[in-house]
């Protein structure tokens, strides 16, 4: 069931188109992700949602209900909408006590006393403050005043949660382990959550589907997988993934019955639906797909190792290759590499093609495009 839908959405800030129409259908209980550079218009979209910013156009509806329709008139104010949001700031009030924080909005909402505190006394055991009810928000840490937020949203049950680029005043260690918190309490309250955040690891992460968006545009929606084993254009293949994708600028040419693939040091035979016209492509080869040998095979790229950098379970190889660089990445420790000069090649089916003109994705099969092993 669609808990959330967008028809031709659209926002203007004066003469700047913020969002062009923008559609969008998110099912009950999913984690969707708002991706993309800064600018792109997640906020923008989040805010319209949430009530805090009017469209220029469209109609919004949540549960069925609409909220804001422009050619009906129709515009629900942000606390009738009853969502649950948080957002880069925590907006925590400094002036009261944790307790007061968490259960601000219940008690405006005139629940009973009784119902008030089992629904505190469960939300801060969920977060794990249980006994700091008497803090002020600047006797904790920022992790702690994150949690608070959350205790809040745990406490008020909505079956919507907006977020906003919550865990970006966090530490590296602490981002993971909330990120870990967030998709977890999205999961137990069993709650539709739309996370806006520029960082495709939260995206890939924490994500049911993937909205990549970009000059208000969306760009894919889909699953983590699809969007990054299956991106449909190159900007996508290029915004996800640490490292980047390596491009090659190539040709695809026939071959008898099959086609090749040859360019900036690539020459292999490719697998393609039938039907894909030769022509010139940017073919991307993920760094893990890269793979460097000690000897010369058939195929393969001479090249020299650069740098080597051990991440802990994986190494970043930076090869020189015909005068650029490749990111290769290897699933394993490594300081060094035994020599300079080494052999690259792709791994099978795992040469992702986009038209060089468009960008478009070249074969939307239900895989990565397959590269036969020569
Ligand atoms: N209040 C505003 N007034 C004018 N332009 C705005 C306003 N808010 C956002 N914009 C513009 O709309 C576009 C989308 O912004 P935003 O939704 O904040 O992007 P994101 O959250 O993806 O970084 C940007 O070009 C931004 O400059
Ligand atoms: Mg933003």
């Amino acid at each position: 069931m669609t808990e959330v839908c967008l028809r031709g959405i659209t926002k203007h800030y004066g003469a700047h188109l913020a969002l062009p129409p923008l559609d969008l259908e998110i099912p009950k209980g999913q984690f969707v992700t708002l991706l993309g550079p800064s600018g792109c218009g997640k906020t923008t979209t989040l805010r319209i949602i949430a009530g805090l910013e009017t469209p220029s156009g469209g109609t919004l509806s949540l549960g069925g209900r609409t909220m804001f329709s422009e050619a009906g008139g129709e515009n629900v104010p942000p606390e009738k909408r009853g969502l649950g949001f948080i957002f880069q700031s925590y907006a925590l009030w400094p002036n009261m006590k944790v307790d007061r924080n968490v259960t601000l909005a219940l008690r405006q909402s005139k629940l009973p006393g009784a119902e008030i505190s089992a629904r505190l006394a469960e939300a801060l055991e969920k977060v794990q403050l249980a006994g700091m009810e008497d803090r002020f928000p600047s006797e904790l840490s920022g992790g702690q005043q994150q949690r608070v937020a959350v205790a809040r949203l745990i406490a008020a049950r909505n079956s919507i949660l907006l977020m906003d680029e919550p865990l970006s005043n966090l530490d590296a260690v602490l981002r993971t382990e909330m990120r870990t918190e967030l998709k977890r309490m999205s999961r137990d309250l069993g709650a539709t959550t739309i996370y806006v955040t520029h960082d495709q690891v939260e995206a890939l992460t924490m994500s049911d589907l993937v909205v990549v968006m970009k000059d208000g545009r969306i760009q894919q929606a889909g699953s983590p997988s699809e969007i990054y084993h299956r991106p449909a254009n190159l900007f996508v293949a290029e915004f996800i993934g640490d490292p980047k994708v390596n491009l090659f600028q190539a040709e695809l040419r026939r071959d008898g019955s099959r086609m090749r693939l040859a360019g900036e040091g690539l020459d292999m035979e490719v697998d393609l639906p039938r039907g894909t016209a030769p022509g010139k492509v940017t073919a991307a080869i993920r760094p893990e797909h890269l793979r460097i040998s000690d000897r010369p095979g058939p195929g393969a790229m001479e090249a020299a190792i650069d740098v080597v950098q051990p991440t802990g379970s994986q190494t970043i190889v930076t090869l020189r290759q015909g005068g650029r660089l490749l990111t290769c990445l290897v699933s394993r420790f490594l300081e060094a590499w035994p020599q300079e000069q080494v052999w690259v090649d792709a791994q099978p089916g795992h040469v992702m093609l986009f038209d060089r003109e468009t960008g478009q994705a070249l074969a939307a099969g239900p895989g990565p495009v397959a590269v036969a092993a020569e």
